[in-house]
């Protein structure tokens, strides 16, 4: 279906949030900061099927200071402690943690965690916050990012962006805390195409087929309400991974089927649901990449963004080794990290290497020139 007619038919349709060293609150002067060196774990071995939680970490719900953000899957692993419960996290605690409660492999895990580190964290302390800007991150040294400290992965642009499930868009409401509305509303699509259960009841499984339609839903809405919509190639193919995220490391690991309360559990309520085991394999790049293009394809919404008449404009392709890599980790990411220097620049490099390899491309230094 063309990209006009799917907006006509949906047009149509709508006439219907550990135990870490901190540093203190207020940031010293740069020339007084020691930068913490990052050094990429090995591969763990440690990638088999198991149940998640284990005794060791039992649900705690967050503090008043602790930092929750977009990301249920990171809220979910610092409140249980997974991650460091205030919600600061380092590089090296997110990829470990990702893999204890997910079984997220190595590589994919490592882009993601460089990729918000290098984005919305302070990369010479290797800090980043899963939600708003935090007094236990300051400004990056020499404020090559700009005067304010790192606003956190809560913070629109760059890496949390437009069409989310269960988030608004920024321009338009809450982008950062679970959305009841936006919840109901994929549990509709989960009635009209889920597939059947006798434990948990008919149309109670989510599907790959629930997404596709859920997540065109969701474009088709924003498209429409969201007069400053981006849906670059970066944040597009994000989009469409974060539903198959969903499917492939919320499902229950005993037989790979996801159900409305288990869900429930990790979106609602931000915690391990009972008798629930992580998937018994990585899930790397290449099964996200497949995800992302069953969902996607079925109905095709190309990289772009509104104009100020309110049309969708296509992106002209990039045409680099990956457009997604390109537009995010070369176009999103400040080209001052260029006068990173000392540790900071040996981390700077080290996560632009994380995120290039899961993309298989060479590293590209960033450009900054979406300006987002
Ligand atoms: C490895 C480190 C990770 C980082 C840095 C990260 C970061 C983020 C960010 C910034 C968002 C907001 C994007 C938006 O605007 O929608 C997000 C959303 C999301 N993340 Fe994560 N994430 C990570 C791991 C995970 C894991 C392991 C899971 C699942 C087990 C997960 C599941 C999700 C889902 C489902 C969403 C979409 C929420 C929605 O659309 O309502 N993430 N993540």
């Amino acid at each position: 279906m063309s990209l006009s007619r799917a907006l006509k038919l949906s047009t149509a349709l709508l006439c219907f949030s550990g135990a870490v060293a901190f540093p203190s609150a207020s940031a010293p002067p740069e020339s007084a900061q020691k930068g913490v060196l990052i050094v990429v774990s090995p591969v763990s071995n440690d990638t088999g099927i198991k149940m998640v939680p284990d005794n060791a970490h039992p649900f705690q719900a967050p503090g008043p200071n602790d930092q929750r953000g977009p990301c249920p899957g990171l809220n979910t692993l610092a409140n249980h402690g997974y991650l460091p419960r205030n919600g600061i996290a380092s590089f090296e605690q997110i990829i470990t943690a990702v893999r204890e409660g997910f079984n997220m492999e190595h590589d994919l895990a490592g882009a993601l965690a460089g990729f918000a580190m290098l984005a919305r964290g302070n990369a010479f302390l290797d800090l980043v916050s899963i939600g708003g800007v935090s007094p236990l991150i300051p400004v990056l040294p020499g404020a090559i990012d700009g005067p304010k400290p790192p606003g956190g992965i809560a913070t629109h642009g760059r890496f949390e962006g437009d069409v989310s499930m269960t988030r608004q868009d920024a321009a338009i409401g809450d982008n950062v805390h679970f959305q009841d509305s936006l919840y109901d509303e994929l549990l509709l699509y989960v009635g009209k195409f889920g597939d059947n259960s006798p434990v948990t009841g008919n149309s109670s499984i989510v599907t790959t087929k629930v997404m596709q339609e859920f997540k065109f839903a969701r474009f088709v809405e924003d498209q429409i309400k969201n007069p400053v919509l981006q849906y670059h190639a970066g944040r597009n193919s994000l989009s469409y991974g974060e539903a198959a995220f969903v499917l492939n490391f919320f499902a229950n690991g005993t037989d790979g089927t996801l159900s409305t309360p288990v869900m429930g559990s990790f979106f609602r309520n931000q915690t391990f649901p009972d008798d629930w085991y992580r998937r018994s394999s990585p899930g790397n790049i290449t099964l996200i990449g497949q995800g992302v293009d069953e969902i996607r394809n079925a109905h095709p919404v190309p990289p772009g963004a509104n104009a100020p008449n309110g049309t969708y404009v296509l992106d002209a392709p990039i045409n680099s080794c990956s457009d997604v890599y390109f537009n995010l980790a070369v176009e999103n990411l400040p080209a001052s990290y260029s006068k990173a220097t000392g540790v900071f620049k040996q981390n700077v490099d080290t996560l632009l290497a994380a995120v290039a390899k899961a993309f298989g491309c060479p590293v590209i230094f960033p450009t900054g020139l979406s300006g987002v």
